[in-house]
Formats: structure tokens, sequence, C-alpha cells
């Protein structure tokens, strides 16, 4: 295919400039709506975007976009689509729907009707006459209608992209590692400058962390629905692979450490820093975050810990939050970046954020602190 196609890369609510931010790194002029970014693109976008991007959910083609606000509509408009230049005659297309703020409000009609309007198209251009077999390649196809304008696309990225193929365990409270990579991207943060997590849990945040230090990409390690469709052609594959092995910079010394109170997370870490191929990069160490001693200057703080929202662990987690701004006042070349629920969190850190920022950690919305360090 030649001509430019239209993709979505989904985000979490909140994060929506860090992933416009790295769809323009790629190359790519964007539009941003709520929860998602919006592009022009030729069809090598599709394995760069889903290789790269390390904060957004997914990347979806978008086959079209209009009003609808009755089923005929729907229908005739979905039908008119080019659906057969994306779905094979083989293609599996199952159609899941959302509907908010609109006349068509029935997500499992809509879903019926989407899915008929792709069937009678497919069937006139591919020239079958019974059933389509639905026996190939997986075209996972949504209809989201907001507000009575419905949206038509199809899923590239297969599992979502925080899925990276590298976390095989984790704890009771793990982060998506899209908002992992998010937190880094949200910081100053430079390769070559200290990192520390001292929650680190399954190792997450300073794993990603040395994905963006030495520039890997973060969906080396995973494959994509969109590798099975025959319209990419394997030279895009190819050279977006290229791309990939390029651009890692694994020369790029880095000095991450990550600790948590609880030894079995340790271990975690360190396998899962195995996993993504990171071996020796990053130093794990078992330790409760009072006892942190910080040699070096210049460095960054970043941490997800617990928010004390469980009965009973509000009191721990606020001492956690005071031990640990009683220690960085100490070391004010120091940056601190903390993202937690607890509404209290400066007055116990004892100190006024430099900045914070709304973020949503699944559905609970978190606020990250930040604090710039002294720049010597
Ligand atoms: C919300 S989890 C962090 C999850 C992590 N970001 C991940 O993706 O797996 C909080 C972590 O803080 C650790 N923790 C709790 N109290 C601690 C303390 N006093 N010092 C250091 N770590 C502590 C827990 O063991 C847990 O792994």
């Amino acid at each position: 295919m030649s001509q430019n196609i239209t993709l979505i890369a989904t985000t979490a609510m909140g994060l929506e400039s860090v992933v416009a931010t790295e769809v323009k790194q790629l190359g790519y002029e964007v539009t941003v709506e709520n929860g998602k970014i919006i592009f022009e693109a030729p069809v090598s976008a599709i394995p760069r975007c889903n290789l790269w991007l390390r904060s957004a959910d997914r990347v979806k083609l978008q086959v079209g976009r209009f009003k609808a606000d009755t089923f005929d509509d729907l229908f005739e408009a979905t039908k008119a689509l080019p659906w057969e230049n994306f779905i094979t005659e083989e293609g599996k297309f199952p159609v899941t729907g959302k509907s908010v703020k609109s006349t068509l409000h029935s997500v499992p009609d809509c879903q019926a009707i989407v899915k008929k309007a792709i069937a009678e198209k497919l069937k006139l251009k591919h020239g079958v006459a019974g059933n389509l077999p639905e026996t190939g390649s997986l075209y996972k196809v949504e209809v989201a209608i907001h507000k009575d304008e419905a949206t038509l696309s199809i899923d590239t990225s297969g599992s979502g992209l925080h899925k990276r193929g590298y976390r095989n365990g984790q704890g009771d409270a793990p982060l998506k590692e899209t908002l992992a990579a998010a937190l880094v991207m949200l910081t100053n943060w430079k390769p070559d400058k200290p990192f520390l997590d001292p929650f680190c849990g399954s190792g997450t945040i300073p794993i990603e962390a040395a994905l963006i230090g030495q520039n890997i990409a973060p969906g080396f390690n995973r494959e994509f629905a969109s590798e099975e469709w025959n319209w990419i052609k394997n030279r895009h594959w190819d050279e977006a692979f290229e791309e990939v092995e390029d651009k890692a910079n694994y020369d790029q010394k880095l000095d991450i450490t990550g600790s948590d109170i609880d030894h079995g997370m340790i271990e975690i870490s360190k396998e899962n820093a195995t996993e993504a191929g990171l071996g020796d990069l990053i130093s794990w160490k078992q330790m409760q975050a009072s006892d942190l001693v910080l040699k070096k200057q210049n460095g960054y703080l970043i941490g997800n810990p617990p928010y004390g929202q469980r009965i009973g662990d509000e009191a721990e987690a606020a001492e956690i939050y005071s031990d640990i701004g009683k220690i960085m006042k100490n070391h004010p070349t120091w940056s601190v970046y903390i993202l937690t629920a607890y509404d209290h969190f400066e007055q116990k850190y004892g100190e006024k954020a430099t900045k914070k920022r709304k973020l949503f950690n699944g559905f609970i919305q978190t606020n990250y602190y930040q604090y710039f360090g002294r720049k010597e």
C-alpha cells in the first residue's frame, strides 16, 4: 500500500502529551484528543510505532470516522469503507464496541451491525458467495461511538503495548510498563546520571529507565498482531527491526539501582531484568527506604511507594514518606519524583512539590510529585 494511513496511538488518561511527544519524535505530525493521538503516516509506521512507543497502550489503524445516530447510518457508512484493503478473504475479524453519550447506545447491536456491514463488503470485494471462512490472521475491529461520532479501527498491536515480554514475575501492585516508562520520560533524567527506585517491586521503573537509557525499543522482545498481515510488506518489518538495532546504544553506561524492602521482589526484579536482556546493567538491593544512603550527586529518585490505601496501612505509608523527605532534605542536588494516591503526601514529605501532575495508575487517581534538584 503506497498511500498514507491514519493511525491512533491510544493512551491512558493524562499521558496524551507524553505519547504525542514520542510519536512526533518518530517523525509524524499529530492531533491530540482525549486518550488518543491521531496521525497520518505511511504503512511503515505500523511496525515502527509498535516497536518504539513506550507510553502508548496500543496502535490502531483508523479505517473511518463518521456521524451515526441511526443503525442505518452505521451500517451504510461502515459498508462504504475500504475494508477489503485491510482484511483478507480468510481474515478473522471479531468486532468489539463502546458507546459514550450517543444515541446508538446498545453496544451489542452496534457490534452486530458493523460485523454484518464489513462481512457484506468483504464478500462483495473478495467475490465470496457463502460465509467468510474467518480462518486466517486476526484483525480485531472496534466500533467506538462518542457523541454520535463513530470511529472504526483495527488493532495492529495484539496484546497491549505494556506487555513487553520481560515481566514474568510481579508483586501485588505492579505498575504498567507504559506508565513506568512515562514516569521516567516526565523527568529530566539523562542516562549518565544516577537513578534510584527505592520501592522497585518487580523492577518495572528501573527496567524501563535502562531501556530508555540505552535507547532499546520496548517492543523488541514480543510479537504484534499486524506482523501477520500480508499487506504490510516484510520489508517494512525488516527495516523497522534494523532501525531498532542501529539505534540501540549498548555502550551507554548506566548507574541505575532498584531496591525494595522485600527480598522476594528483588529476586523477581533480577529475573525480569535478565529476561529484558539487561543482564547486569541494573544494581538490585534489598533495603528499606529509611536506610537509604546516597553517596553521589545530581541523581534522580523515582518511585511508586505504597499508597496506604488498604485499611490499617495509612500510618505506615505516611512514615515512609516522612523518612524519605528527611533523607532527601540532605541531598539537595537530587531530583525526587514520587507517584502516590496519598492525599497529604507533601505534608508528610515535609515540602511542597516543585510541580505535580495528575495521573491515573489503572483506575486509581494519583499525583506525580516532582521536586527538582538544585543544579550544581
Ligand atoms: C506499589 S509497589 C511498587 C511496584 C513497582 N513499581 C512494580 O512495578 O512492581 C510498592 C513497593 O514498595 C515496597 N515497600 C514497602 N515498604 C517499603 C519500605 N519501607 N522501604 C522500601 N520498600 C518498601 C513493597 O515491597 C512494594 O514492592
